[in-house]
């Protein structure tokens, strides 16, 4: 069971998120890796519609993996528990299947056709989608990302880190999904650009597109999450809304950087204090 990050009682906003069914509901999953590596511990999750759900934690904690297993990535895995999406599972499905019922993911490579121009990445979005609404997506995603306007006709791979996360969110937002899963969309890019992408994140969300997103960079990703689970070694250790999680001692100083004195014995009391979650 993971902790609350709000001391408080339940707040309005808190208990109406937990009475509405779940967009997404995982429950109890264990994936490993090689039949013996334990990725993923008992995990359980619930993502409501149209939120944007920040998933926190280090290298190593079992982020990537998260999202590879709700996407079907991971042969055979979940190993164990449920995920169940629109109250239906999906759990040990085919990746095509899942992606059919509109989870879109953006891993952390972003997944483009380096070798192919922006248009023809745009295009291969719009793969088995005909007619005017097409033309509108493709309007939408130019307006959301002006900057892939003018590089139009160049390939994929001479785009800057931010313009290549920028094409690979516009590619997977031509497949209008229900859920849009990102990995580390702030990844090796500078501030500037990284706000720029969490920015147009939160437009896309403000459509009623539901945002599941894993980050190292708590910061930025609390900025725009409605709601927050940190996770660490395969387990959620601690879950709230943005607020309650930004107020949260243990948060702000392991994620937040806030406040924390810069001595040589600091690793050794942040591995103290992670040990008490
Ligand atoms: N293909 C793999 N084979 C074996 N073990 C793996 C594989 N991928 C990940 N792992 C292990 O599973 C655990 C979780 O890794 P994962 O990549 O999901 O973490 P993460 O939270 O995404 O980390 P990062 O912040 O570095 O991206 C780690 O211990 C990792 O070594
Ligand atoms: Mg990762």
């Amino acid at each position: 069971m993971s902790q609350r990050a709000e001391t408080k009682p339940p707040t309005d906003a808190e208990a109406g998120r937990a009475a509405a069914p779940p967009l997404l509901n995982i429950a109890n999953i264990e994936t490993l890796y090689f039949d013996r590596i334990y990725a993923l511990h008992g995990l359980t999750l619930k993502v409501r519609e149209k939120e944007i759900f920040a998933v926190l934690g280090p290298n190593g904690a079992g982020k990537t993996t998260l999202l590879r297993t709700i996407a079907g990535l991971l042969k055979d895995q979940p190993k164990k528990g449920v995920i169940e999406f629109m109250g239906r599972r999906i759990h040990r499905y085919p990746p095509e299947r899942i992606s059919k019922r509109g989870i879109v993911y953006v891993p952390e490579d972003r997944g483009l056709f380096r070798e192919l121009t922006v248009k023809e990445n745009l295009d291969l979005g719009c793969w088995g989608r005909r007619g005017k609404e097409v033309k509108a997506d493709l309007e939408y995603v130019l307006d959301l990302f002006p900057i892939l306007r003018e590089r139009h006709r160049q390939q994929a791979e001479t785009l800057s880190g931010g313009e290549q996360q920028m094409l690979a969110i516009a590619r997977a937002m031509l497949r209008r999904p229900k859920l849009l899963m990102l990995d580390e969309p702030s990844l090796g890019l500078a501030p500037l650009v990284a706000r720029a992408v969490y920015d147009a994140l939160e437009k896309i969300a403000a459509t009623g597109t539901t945002i599941l997103l894993v980050e190292q960079n708590a910061r930025l990703a609390l900025n725009i999450a409605d709601y927050g689970y940190i996770m660490e070694s395969g387990r959620i250790v601690l879950e709230g809304t943005s607020a309650a999680l930004q107020e949260n001692d243990d948060v702000q100083e392991l994620y937040l950087g806030v406040g924390g004195e810069e001595t040589s014995s600091k690793g050794w009391r942040l591995y103290k204090k992670r040990r008490t979650w």
